[in-house]
């Protein structure tokens, strides 16, 4: 039988959680590992998170931080802006730079924004804009006709990411963190659309990496933890990333 769909989504240039998840997953028999976008921006590292992101995952979607390494990041907030132009420059190919630079800039730049197989939809962050609809668990009280039409455009299943903060939406039935689930949501007859939280920079006030196992007839949320101090000093080396990025892994918000 085929193993689980490993789901991992926000990884934001942190190559310690996303090397920790991946060994998380490989302990875990999963058939396929699917990555839901933002690999860059934030974080130190993008050029060895995109190439473990190409080299192990069958699918890739594009995050709103991925988008705006080539459409630019004039809506991110200074902070956000300006950790992503540092991320540019470290990415950015050019003639007199190795080969290497100018396919993995031409990959990133490549990525669609949603995919469909059977009846779940993969997307960053909301079936009416897949790149940058912000899905948050306030809006089911004072967005109830935005959850409508999500819900209207969703197959059975949708999965996401974006905000960082893991948990399920249930068609009309509200929202409910893993915490408050025991780690998993076993699915109804009801729709679901499902953020799988982010591994590099999550923001549920849990400073472990997250991820989820894809099943058959359920998801898992999984927390990895992962060496803090090695990203926060890399990223304090570089200068061009402000130090609340560095913080902010500490607080898991
Ligand atoms: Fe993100």
């Amino acid at each position: 039988m085929a193993g689980p769909i490993a789901l991992i989504s926000d990884l934001h240039s942190n190559l310690e959680a996303l090397t920790a998840v991946f060994r998380d997953i490989d302990a875990r028999r999963v058939s396929d590992v699917y990555c839901l976008g933002d690999i860059v921006g934030y974080g130190p590292e993008p050029e060895p998170v995109i190439d473990l992101v190409r080299s192990r995952c069958s699918m890739v979607l594009r995050g709103n931080h991925d988008d705006a390494v080539f459409a630019g990041a004039e809506d991110f907030n200074p902070i956000a802006r300006q950790a992503l132009e540092t991320n540019r420059e470290m990415i950015r190919p050019g003639l007199f730079k190795p080969a290497a630079k100018r396919a993995r800039w031409n990959w990133l730049q490549s990525l669609e924004p949603s995919e469909r197989r059977g009846d779940v939809l993969f997307v960053h962050g909301s079936p009416r804009d897949p790149v940058r609809e912000y899905v948050m668990k306030s809006d089911v009280v004072f967005a109830p006709q935005k959850m409508e039409e999500i819900f209207q455009r969703l197959p059975r299943l949708g999965v996401f990411g974006h905000t960082h903060q893991p948990g399920v939406f249930v068609e009309g039935g509200g929202h409910a963190t893993p915490e408050e689930l025991g780690g998993r949501y076993v699915f109804g007859r009801q729709k679901a659309f499902i953020n799988v939280g982010s591994v590099g920079q999550p923001r549920d006030g849990n400073v472990a990496a997250c991820y989820a196992l894809l099943h058959d007839d359920r998801i898992e949320w999984w927390r990895v933890p992962y060496d803090i101090a090695a990203v926060q000093a890399k990223i304090r080396r570089l200068k061009g990333i402000d130090d609340l990025c560095a913080e902010r892994l500490v607080l898991g918000r």
